[in-house]
């Protein structure tokens, strides 16, 4: 297989072994990191020292009212995760309270290969302060910057509230589990392991569509950045939740160039959801400010303003204009700080956190 990553991981990979980590003769070396995540371990974690408002920044609560029925509403809380820029949302029915948790994060401290819960744990207190019982916990993707939170939130929803949330993603995870299975030589870390999904509770294909509450969603698949992409859309309310598949207009798009990605099934991709009525919010991934701009961070823009204004597709550009404008500009960026963090717990482990972290040598 030939990964389009170029090498970059000799500074890590030093990290790792000056902190008495251990290495196999395929040439992998190995960061422990906790055997259960548990909050008793977080007190002492690097991160239990700072407050969550550091951590996690919530920043509004919006409202949409339903086409159909003007008296419900979805309401859409957003959270700023600031170690990975990712945003994460609490998406609920006014009516009946049920609610989905789309993209929580984990903090992850390299040095000390501690795993935090701070922001996760916020997500709960929100949720459960504000009467929602959680259906879904939603992946747009498997994220590679940051560890997932979906898999802690959902145990502690259910031991300590009661609350049986489901744990979904897009069921072309299995072709990014195959794919990193064999960069992480992952069959000598966990024999047992196929690349089926079934870590997952449910797998999306597109077209599939789940209430939440009076609300019905359907997922559209939107692959490129990653071939798992899932874009949630809400017809009634007029909003989708896209992931990476589309910044906000002044920064955007993804990147392309994961194992498994491409930029012309991105843009293709992102002509799906610039085809959608102008009035319809979009809800982004991340949001990172563009050199020399003042302005704050942005959760969303509505598909109106990325058709007219989107930086690299918007004013009509061309598929080739923007195959040739992705691809050069992802061959001058750096692999992601979280990535063998992040992808190895995030798709060969389904957001479990293993006793070990493997950090294949020269794979990428
Ligand atoms: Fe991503």
């Amino acid at each position: 297989m030939t990964l389009l990553f170029r090498s970059s991981g000799f500074r890590r990979i030093s990290l790792f072994a000056a902190r008495n980590c251990s290495i196999d003769s395929a040439s992998r070396f190995f960061i422990p990191t906790f055997p259960h995540i548990h909050r008793r371990f977080v007190q002492k974690s690097s991160f239990s020292s700072t407050s969550s408002a550091a951590l996690l920044q919530m920043t509004t609560l919006r409202s949409f009212p339903a086409k159909s029925n003007p008296s419900a509403s979805l309401q859409v809380s957003e959270y700023f995760h600031k170690q990975s820029n990712t945003w994460t949302f609490i998406v609920a029915c006014s009516e009946t309270k049920e609610a989905m948790i789309v993209d929580p994060c984990l903090e992850f401290d390299v040095p000390s290969g501690r795993i935090g819960t701070t922001s996760a744990d916020q997500i709960i207190a929100s949720s459960i302060g504000m009467g929602y019982r959680v259906k879904y916990l939603n992946e747009t993707h498997a994220h590679a910057d940051h560890i997932t939170a979906s898999a802690y939130i959902k145990e502690r929803l259910l031991a300590e509230h009661g609350v049986a949330a489901s744990y979904a993603i897009g069921e072309r995870i299995v072709e990014v589990q195959k794919i990193f299975a064999d960069v992480f030589d992952w069959k000598k870390e966990s024999p047992s392991f196929v690349p089926d999904g079934s870590g997952f509770d449910k797998l999306w294909k597109d077209g599939d569509t789940f209430s939440i509450g009076n609300f019905q969603f359907r997922c559209l698949h939107t692959p490129g950045h990653t071939p798992a992409c899932v874009t949630y859309v809400c017809d009634d309310a007029k909003v989708m939740f896209g992931g990476d598949t589309l910044f906000h207009d002044t920064f955007g798009t993804a990147r392309a160039d994961f194992p498994g990605g491409s930029a012309s099934t991105l843009y293709d991709s992102i002509q799906k959801l610039l085809a959608l009525p102008g009035d319809f919010t979009l809800f982004v991934g991340h949001d990172y400010v563009p050199g020399g701009s003042q302005r704050e961070f942005l959760s969303c823009s509505t598909i109106g303003e990325e058709r007219e204004k989107n930086v690299h597709v918007g004013a009509g550009k061309t598929r080739e204009e923007y195959i040739k404008m992705r691809t050069t500009r992802d061959a001058g960026l750096s692999v992601p700080n979280l990535l063998l963090p992040s992808i190895q717990v995030n798709a060969l482990c389904s957001g479990k956190i293993p006793q070990r972290l493997v950090i294949p040598v020269n794979k990428l």
